[in-house]
């Protein structure tokens, strides 16, 4: 349910009848307990442009607030409006979500196509950590977009067409031309190897420069020696993938490569927007208030990462029908996506409505804040780092709760991941991010450990309650009242995360709702022989509504809950 939305559309009808329009009208939550649950502080400015007085205009419109979702409205201060939600309606809504699937969450009616372009490793080398962020908050957008209705399109713009391809091959060719391509398993062994003998050894460059050429041309042999290359690699991605446990697949990806053919109608276009200059005999694009031009094809009739960008959104336009297209990706791309947008627009590759975000997330960095390294300064594998996660998580919880042996691996897994995935996500995407292994495999705090502990604490009360549960939530106390809404309040702020692109709010809610859960846990019993049967059940019921937005929550993220931690 969109609560917000019903509480301003009620302050709305309030506007109404007094016969005043507002610019726009948004209730806040209330910063203190004694000003009700929702705060209007708009009035101020209503009164002034009207050139009344504030208190009476407070005044006018509360007397105009009616409903039975509201218990009490107060005028307060100057003119602040304080909004008190009755107990009765919100118990009733408590016990609807309770008897609903999916938290009773409505899907969009205005169902949009979202194109999300995450992930989007590079093939010459294997996955690291430069690819892990947008992988993790790739995946949690998509997974948002897709619970509210949306139509998501995932895309892995992998980058596997460039010059390095032309070493990597030469290499290849001449090196290992007898293998069966096993020494390929490590590929980045093999990049380090390729690498080294095309700066040591000239001819060798030479010819590494003239395969760039030929797979460009499109020679048969070559090409086919590149697919084989692409092929291995991908497998590669998809290893991590699956211990990621992320929803891309084969089917998704859509490597720069997948464009090529696209690349001649692109400049065409551009020619006859009128947008095209040449300088020094390459292809350009000048933007408004920047020096640099954006290239998109080099004297030599190269292509570059900028042309097959404007290919794609291209495609994503025309054919995919995209409403709305995410790129997830570093920051520090976002010159190039500014340029690609703009020229995008202005040249009709992508229609006017259609809305082209770059959200862009911070360097990850180390615990002493430098970029995140291995010990002897080399990028970090992710595979590897994936397995670490495990082994510590392994560490975290083999004491805890006499688990067998399988129990600890298989809960390792999650808790390992899922503790990888929720770090990236608890901060704004935007910051550069500190990747500290003690402080997210920790149970308190705004981890996942700390999430799938609530979740299994609740677990395992309703285990142990194991009857029927029936009749009604009844909101006793404050903290109830609080909790309450709380959860009614999931929808608007998946709603406000879908449009702001920041998943990583959805850790702070968890968080206050896991730490107001316990803290209504600790002062309410809730199966002591005391508790009289309908309070009993109304408490199995809250709880459990509690536990299934943390679920529901997390699985947004990509993280699996536990039943028993
Ligand atoms: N392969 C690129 C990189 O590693 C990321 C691709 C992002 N997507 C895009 N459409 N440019 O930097």
């Amino acid at each position: 349910m969109k609560f917000k939305s019903l509480i301003n559309d009620k302050l709305q009808e309030a506007f109404d009848k007094a016969g005043i329009k507002p610019d726009l009208i948004t209730v806040n939550d209330a910063s203190k307990p004694e000003f009700g649950d929702f705060q209007y502080n708009g009035i101020m400015a209503v009164a002034k442009k009207l050139g009344h007085n504030p208190r009476d205009t407070a005044l006018l419109l509360a007397d105009n607030i009616h409903g039975d979702m509201i218990s009490k409205i107060e005028v307060a201060g100057l003119g602040f409006i304080n909004i008190h939600i009755d107990n009765n309606w919100l118990s009733s809504r408590i016990t609807d979500i309770f008897k609903s699937e999916d938290l009773a969450i409505e899907k969009d009616i205005n169902q949009k196509t979202i194109v999300i372009d995450y992930s989007g490793p590079n093939m010459a080398k294997e996955m690291h950590v430069g690819h892990l962020r947008s992988t993790i908050i790739g995946d949690s957008l998509a997974n948002l977009f897709e619970f509210l209705g949306h139509k998501v399109i995932r895309q892995n713009h992998i980058g596997d067409w460039g010059t390095q391809f032309g070493m990597l091959i030469a290499y290849l060719e001449e090196v290992h031309k007898n293998d069966s391509f096993d020494e390929l398993k490590n590929l980045e062994n093999f990049y380090k190897l390729a690498k080294k003998k095309f700066d040591d050894d000239l001819d060798f460059a030479d010819r590494a420069r003239e395969y760039v050429v030929k797979i460009q041309s499109g020679d048969k042999h070559c090409l086919e020696l590149w697919r084989k290359f692409i092929d291995i690699s991908l497998s590669h991605c998809d290893e991590v993938y699956e211990k990621l446990a992320i929803g891309l697949t084969k089917d998704d990806a859509r490597a720069e490569s997948f464009y090529n053919d696209l690349l001649p109608a692109i400049i065409k276009k551009l020619e006859h927007s009128g947008l095209l200059q040449i300088s020094d005999g390459a292809k350009c694009v000048f933007l408004p208030n920047r020096e640099a031009p954006l290239i998109v094809q080099k004297s030599d009739g190269g292509y570059l990462y900028a042309s097959t960008d404007l290919a794609a959104i291209g495609y994503r336009n025309d054919v995919l029908k995209a409403d709305r297209i995410c790129y997830v990706v570093d920051a520090r791309q976002s010159d190039h996506f500014a340029g690609v947008f703009w020229t995008a627009k202005e040249s009709g590759i992508c229609n006017n409505d259609a809305r082209l975000e770059h959200i862009a997330f911070g360097t990850m960095m180390d615990k002493s804040g430098k970029p995140f390294k291995t010990r002897d300064g080399g990028t970090v594998k992710l595979i590897d780092l994936l397995d670490e996660a495990v082994i510590r998580a392994k560490d975290t919880i083999k004491d805890r709760a006499n688990f067998s042996n399988d129990e600890v691996a298989s809960l390792a897994k999650i808790i390992g991941i899922g503790a990888v995935k929720y770090s990236d996500l608890s901060i704004n995407r935007e910051s550069n991010y500190i990747f500290d292994w003690d402080k997210m495999l920790s149970f308190d705090g705004n981890t996942s450990l700390y999430m799938q502990y609530a979740y299994a604490r609740i677990q395992s009360i309703l285990k142990k309650f194991a009857g029927d549960i029936s009749g009604s939530v009844e909101l006793g106390s404050d903290i109830e009242h609080k909790l309450a809404i709380m959860l009614l309040s999931f929808e608007d702020i998946l709603q406000k995360i879908a449009h702001d692109a920041t998943p990583h709010t959805i850790t702070s809610f968890l968080y206050d709702l896991a730490t107001i859960f316990m803290r209504f846990y600790e002062q309410s019993p809730i199966l002591r022989d005391d508790v009289p049967n309908n309070v009993k059940m109304s408490r199995i019921m809250l709880s459990t509504v509690v536990a299934r937005t943390i679920k529901k929550g997390l699985e947004i993220l990509g993280i699996e809950v536990v039943d028993r931690l």
